[in-house]
């Protein structure tokens, strides 16, 4: 068995999110079409005798070991470890930052020490995009995230822009003005990138403009990525703010990304996995 395991946490984008009802719990439930991008935090696990989580990275400084850390409440599922979480992606931006550590962090510990993921319940109670980012594959997300079924996407490219500020989840849902919404029609067997943006052109993030009531200036960057050579659609993600533009090729992706510098923004090209 390895002495050390380490695990990329690539970004959760939802390419579509219908909001389609609420439970009696006040969870909404959702109708997604969820995909990952070549991007995101490292984890690295160790033999420990305790539990411990060192955050480092570029986006660690928002960040605290403390209880309610996502890593930690996933940790405490499965033997201890020494824990280093290098966080690359924006915090409370949408992409399941927090969801894809906890998910990476229940991976690496059970490839550690040779022992069984926690059951469904434990990895839903983490939080509702775990499941999704456990799968870690293209997938239709129902429920409040734990009916998932797998979904073949074609090659694509994306690139994410998140405009330097958090938004809070909870607050998102709360400025809902609907929350009853027709689900996504039957997800078909995509021929090519062009078939998929057709498709998605048909569905939305019913949470964006809830998101852009209370945060008007995730519009700049919608307008920006949409200008953009090669865009065949632009959204948000999850709860925002960051959002996404589809391509065909890596390198109008890659040349968008260059061009979409500005200051304040985190803007990365990445391969749609
Ligand atoms: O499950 P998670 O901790 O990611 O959810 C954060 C918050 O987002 C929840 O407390 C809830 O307010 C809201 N939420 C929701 N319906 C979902 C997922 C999240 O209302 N399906």
């Amino acid at each position: 068995m390895a002495a050390e395991v380490s695990r990329l946490a690539r970004a959760k984008i939802n390419l579509a999110l219908h909001v389609t009802g609420r439970r009696g719990d006040g969870y909404h439930l959702l109708d997604s079409l969820v995909c990952f991008a070549e991007v995101g935090d490292v984890i690295r696990v160790a033999r420990a005798e305790d539990l411990s989580l060192k955050v480092t990275g570029p986006m660690g400084a928002g960040l605290t070991a403390g209880e309610d850390n996502l890593v930690l409440r996933a940790a405490r599922l499965m033997p201890s470890a020494a824990i280093v979480l290098e966080k690359h992606l924006p915090l409370a931006s949408g992409i399941g930052g927090g969801s894809a550590d906890a998910a990476a962090t229940l991976l690496a510990l059970a490839e550690l020490h040779g022992v069984p993921l926690p059951e469904a319940g434990a990895v839903l109670g983490l939080g509702a995009d775990v499941p999704v980012c456990l799968a870690g594959s293209p997938a239709r997300m129902r429920g409040i995230g734990e009916d998932l079924t797998p979904v073949t996407l074609p090659p694509a490219h994306l690139v994410l822009v998140n405009p330097g500020f958090g938004i809070s989840t909870p607050e998102v849902f709360r400025a809902l003005t609907s929350r009853e919404n027709p689900p996504l029609a039957g997800i078909p067997r995509f021929v090519d990138v062009a078939a998929l943006a057709a498709w998605l052109a048909r569905t939305r993030n019913d949470l964006e403009p809830a998101a852009l009531r209370l945060r008007p200036g995730i519009s700049e960057v919608l307008a920006a990525l949409t200008a953009q050579e090669g865009c065949l659609l632009a959204r948000m993600s999850g709860s925002g703010a960051t959002c996404f533009g589809l391509f065909a090729e890596a390198e109008a992706a890659k040349s968008a990304a260059l061009s979409l510098t500005r200051p304040g923004w985190w803007v990365r090209a990445a391969a749609l996995s």
